[in-house]
């Protein structure tokens, strides 16, 4: 039989408890072995919850076990949650985690230690919730080069994007419904600021590259600037707005950003819809491939979990090889990136005329109920042109990027 013990009883932890008791016999057949939850580690008491048996509040007693062999830290956050997992894995109990703030800050890290005591860190969850992203990149696509990660990771802003582009809503009425019905936190700012997705990318690129992306270095923009008439445009154009998260190796050089862009209806990632997340991964030998499922919630975050617990008890006393080394890259400079971009113009600041001048090669988008401005379509452009292009025209009301 193997110990488990579950940091956290939260929405994923008590998710954890509850996979590994509804489907014990298939996971302990795929285990090689019982895996019995030995502890569970959370300073409130959950009466009438038969795991009130099983709750300490000392992670002390849970470390102090040789019995336990593997953890699932499912508790969030950068404290205590590193020290706790940092203790666990220098006492040689492997630790599977849905943390994405831990693992993009200190993955590295944990992954050496987990190396040298014999054991695990292993963070299925971290991305792209119940999705299997992080294991195809790290044991199924080992023969490729990977050069193009793009996802939407972030099931929050989705729903809100895509109630947005269905009912044609304001983003301020939308996040007050999705926080209404659970969808979006109370302060969603990690969310709709495109913090969340930005660690997740970090840890995507990472696992490409090989080595560390910062997420600090990776530029982000959320989705609080987009607005119902946005979607209008993209509407008349046959486009979505999506919040994608990018990583591309290009020479020697990475990218890596968040943003809002505008896809077509060609676009892999178009029909990406509500809380759902997709990756789409290119290898220079494979191609494109896609994965598609339930980027968060609580069964499909816990089943990742314990995928990694299952990985675990194969692996007793073996580390699974992650290559992801302590050396961080250096993100190229964005401004760099050629693409297409959607500009909305103030009319009265500008004309089409003007705007052709200083844009050139552009098509023109006008959409009846929206007098006063005007939107175009740029021709391909650096970052850094486009930026220069918009203050010389001085009537720049807002501008989406596209990514084809
Ligand atoms: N807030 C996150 C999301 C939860 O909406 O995707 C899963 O990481």
């Amino acid at each position: 039989m193997i110990q488990v013990a579950v940091f956290g009883y939260g929405t994923v932890g008590s998710g954890v408890v509850e996979v590994i008791e509804k489907n014990k016999d298939m996971i302990n057949k795929k285990a090689g072995d019982g895996l019995n939850i030995k502890y569970v580690l959370d300073l409130r008491d959950f009466p009438g919850d038969p795991v009130q048996e099983k709750l300490v509040k000392d992670v002390t007693i849970i470390l102090d076990d040789p019995e336990v062999d593997i953890i699932c830290e499912t508790m969030g956050g950068i404290n205590p949650a590193y020290d706790f997992t940092k203790r666990a894995l220098l006492k040689g109990k492997s630790v599977c985690t849905s943390n994405k703030e831990l693992v993009a800050s200190h993955g590295p890290e944990l992954l050496r230690l987990a190396r040298e005591n014999k054991c695990n860190y292993l963070f299925e969850a971290s991305v792209g919730g119940g999705i299997p992203i992080i294991r195809p990149l790290n044991y199924s696509l080992t023969a490729e080069k990977i050069d193009g990660i793009t996802g939407i990771l972030n099931g929050t802003t989705n729903y809100i994007l895509t109630k947005m582009d269905r009912e044609g809503a304001d983003f301020d009425d939308v996040l007050k419904e999705a926080q209404e019905k659970g969808y979006a936190e109370k302060n969603p700012e990690a969310d709709v600021e495109g913090y969340d997705a930005c660690r997740k990318i970090a840890i995507l690129s990472s696992l490409m590259c090989l080595k560390n992306v910062k997420y600090e270095d990776i530029y982000t923009e959320g989705i609080t600037k987009i607005t119902a008439a946005d979607f209008l445009y993209a509407k008349e154009m046959d486009m979505t707005v999506k919040l994608l998260a990018m990583s591309k190796n290009v020479g020697n050089e990475y990218f890596a950003m968040v943003a809002p862009f505008l896809i077509s209806k060609e676009h892999p990632l178009y029909s990406v819809n509500d809380v759902f997340n997709a990756v789409f991964v290119h290898g220079n030998m494979l191609g494109d491939s896609m994965y598609y499922g339930r980027g968060a919630g609580k069964l499909p975050t816990a089943s990742a979990v314990v995928s990694d617990v299952i990985d675990c008890a194969r692996h007793i006393g073996k580390t699974v090889m992650c290559l992801w080394e302590d050396e961080d890259v250096k993100l190229a400079d964005i401004g760099q990136v050629s693409r297409r971009f959607f500009v909305r113009v103030d009319q009265s600041k500008a004309d089409e005329e003007k705007a052709k001048e200083i844009f050139g090669q552009a098509v023109i988008v006008r959409i009846d109920a929206l007098s006063g401005e005007f939107g175009l379509i740029t021709e391909p452009m650096t970052e850094k042109a486009f930026g220069e292009k918009a203050e010389q025209l001085g009537a720049v009301i807002g501008r989406i990027r596209i990514e084809d």
